[in-house]
């Protein structure tokens, strides 16, 4: 039976990824901030939870410890993060670091924990969450944006590393969501933005720039990286991360970001008029 360990599986992607896995059969080792508010993982026969916070490095070295020690991990699931919403200037330096703390350090702290048992079995895979938003970039959550762009380049140096010793590295970029992270995500409010966000939110709203899928649907994005065999590193999941993506390798970057900047109604840096 194959296991696999997941970060951030209280809500959304992380408790559809674990609930799926668990439905085909795998082992899976739920972990979250808060395992003993957890009411339906813990009833699933093959699930066990641990806590982990996955900012707490003490707490990382001994919870991936008490997952070895438990048996044959197969595949890691970095998958815990959100959002930081609005423009640089309204952050604080705390919420800029704690972004980063999360959603980038988190995953480097756990594949290090990770590696040398994959090392010494000489196989193991790793899957991270990033997002459509380490693909391409969106107004307004700058900070996200390059969290999530970190984790792909790191990703793809990472597959060369970790080639040598025949372990893999994935990245699945999901769209938009259906899950908590709309509501738990930190929005700094700055009027100066206001007709930006209005657009920005048009555009999440009619699905020209981010269409929302069902966690499931990412899930078996997820599933499909973790049994395919595939030396592939990047797996954009859901319709919008498929087109949107698609559309930037087609266009280029350049030519999509413009067409990104008309479609806000904005002019672009590089326009004579400004
Ligand atoms: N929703 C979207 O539109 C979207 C789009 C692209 C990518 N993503 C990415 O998808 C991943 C999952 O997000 P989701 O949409 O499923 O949102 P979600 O429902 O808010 O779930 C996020 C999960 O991350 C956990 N988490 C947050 N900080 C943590 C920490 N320090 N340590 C451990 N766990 C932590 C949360 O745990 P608690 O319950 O303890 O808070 C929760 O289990 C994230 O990496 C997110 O950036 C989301």
């Amino acid at each position: 039976m194959k296991t696999i360990f997941i970060t951030g599986a209280s809500a959304g992607l992380g408790k559809s990824t674990a609930k799926l896995f668990q439905a085909n059969g795998w082992k899976v080792i739920a972990t979250m901030r808060t395992p003993e508010k957890e009411i339906e993982l813990n009833q699933l026969e093959n699930v066990t939870l641990l806590p982990l916070d996955v900012t707490n490095i003490a707490q990382i070295n001994t919870t991936v410890q008490a997952a070895i020690n438990m048996g044959n991990i197969d595949v890691v699931f970095n998958n815990a993060g959100y959002g930081l919403i609005g423009p640089l200037e309204s952050y604080t330096e705390a919420e800029i670091r704690s972004q980063f703390e999360t959603n980038f350090f988190g995953v480097i702290w756990v594949t290090q924990a990770f590696i040398p048992y994959f090392k010494e079995k000489r196989a193991g895979l790793f899957i991270t969450t990033t997002s459509l938003c380490g693909l391409t970039s969106y107004p307004l959550s700058s900070i996200y944006n390059a969290s999530k762009w970190a984790l792909e380049g790191w990703s793809e140096s990472m597959s060369y590393d970790l080639a040598q010793h025949h372990i893999g590295i994935k990245t699945v970029a999901p769209g938009g969501i259906k899950s908590n992270y709309m509501n738990v995500m930190e929005v700094a409010q700055d009027k100066s933005y206001d007709t930006l966000m209005q657009r920005l939110t048009e555009g999440f709203t009619d699905g020209t720039l981010m269409e929302f899928s069902e966690p499931e649907t990412i899930a078996d994005v997820v599933y499909r990286a973790a049994t395919d065999e595939k030396d592939q590193v990047r797996y954009p999941a859901g319709n919008d991360a498929v087109r949107i993506y698609a559309n930037r390798l087609e266009v280029g970057p350049e030519a999509q970001r413009i067409a990104t900047t008309k479609y806000l109604n904005l002019q672009s840096p590089y326009s004579p008029s400004i």
